[in-house]
């Protein structure tokens, strides 16, 4: 990677450990967040997902960011639950039968094998209307116009400017070749950057930003998220299914336009990399208090799942 001004004490920041205590935090209040009710089938379905185990990056973006600016992680927390809630119904819905038909997710099959559409259908349902609930109801000691704001930059994040957007151009495009590299970042802001991006404005608004800190941490946040898809699409070639938790090589039977195919493998890798050290850049203005996010952003062009 291009040397950073404060690549010595990046390299010296032990990311393993701070992600490490934050996922264990974030699992606990997961687990908190939504007790088993009735009727239980749906309960145990959206949590047979929701506590499936995964990075839980979104939770912890949401977490850093809202620390970086001075605000609590109790605070924070409501916020970054909703923001894993609605990664994993978008991820229940990705995998049924008319969409990405996929057996496997996080080293476990998927939420339709195991209880069925109907019922995986309905736990998606049930936990993207839980997240914009949970936050409601939780966020505490912030005036409620920051929870306003942030169920907003929620609700974009997931509708047809984002996720949902993001997911109809990627499904027209599947099995066509003539995908520009265009396109298909336009397919990626939306459908992997979008929510990316709402977890470290969330995170940031939570706190009180000001328009300075949304402006560079937004910058921050979309760079990330591009360089996350890049980076998602060459372990989809390089890395085993094992390693993935989910089926390798599935971007090549699906005919899905990707990076690599475009660009090829190092070429790909070097873009994640710019974008990486452009996110990296725009919080040095922070100093050390941006270590956090700053390390996150480089472990998404060196993780190898
Ligand atoms: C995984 O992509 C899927 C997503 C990042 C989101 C998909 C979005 C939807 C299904 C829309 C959800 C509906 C609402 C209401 C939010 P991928 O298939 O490229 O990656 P994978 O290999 O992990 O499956
Ligand atoms: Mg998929």
């Amino acid at each position: 990677m291009v040397e950073t001004e404060l690549k010595p004490s990046l390299a010296s920041f032990n990311l393993k450990t701070y992600l490490s205590t934050k996922k264990d935090i974030v699992e606990k209040a997961l687990d908190e967040s939504l007790p088993l009710g009735n009727p239980p089938k749906i309960y145990e379905a959206m949590r047979y997902s929701l506590l499936a185990g995964g990075k839980r990056l979104r939770p912890i973006l949401c977490l850093a960011t809202a620390e970086l600016l001075g605000e609590s992680e109790t605070t924070a927390m409501p916020t970054a639950c909703a923001l894993e809630m609605i990664h994993t119904m978008s991820l229940i819905h990705d995998d049924l039968p008319a969409m990405d038909n996929d057996d496997y997710r996080r080293g476990r099959l998927t939420n339709h094998k195991v209880y069925g559409e109907d019922i995986a259908i309905l736990a998606g349902d049930g936990l993207l209307a839980y997240a914009f609930e949970y936050v409601a109801e939780n966020t505490q000691n912030i005036p409620a116009e920051r929870v306003v704001k942030v169920l907003g930059i929620l609700g974009k994040a997931v509708g047809a400017d984002g996720l949902v957007g993001g997911q109809v151009m990627d499904l027209d495009c599947e099995g066509k070749c003539d995908v520009t590299a265009e396109t298909l970042t336009s397919i990626h802001r939306r459908k992997t950057g979008a929510l990316l991006e709402a977890c470290v404005s969330c995170g940031a608004v939570l706190a009180g930003a000001d328009v300075n800190d949304l402006s560079r941490l937004s910058i921050y946040a979309q760079n990330i998220g591009l360089a996350f898809q890049i980076i998602d699409d060459i372990l989809d070639v390089t890395a085993t299914t094992e390693e993935l938790g989910k089926t390798a090589g599935k971007d090549i039977s699906a005919q899905k336009a990707t990076y690599p195919k475009l660009w090829g493998i190092e070429v790909s890798q070097t873009k994640a990399e710019e974008l990486v050290n452009d996110a990296i850049a725009q919080l040095d203005v922070y100093g050390e208090k941006a270590l956090p996010l700053q390390a996150i952003a480089q472990y998404i062009v060196q993780r190898k799942n």
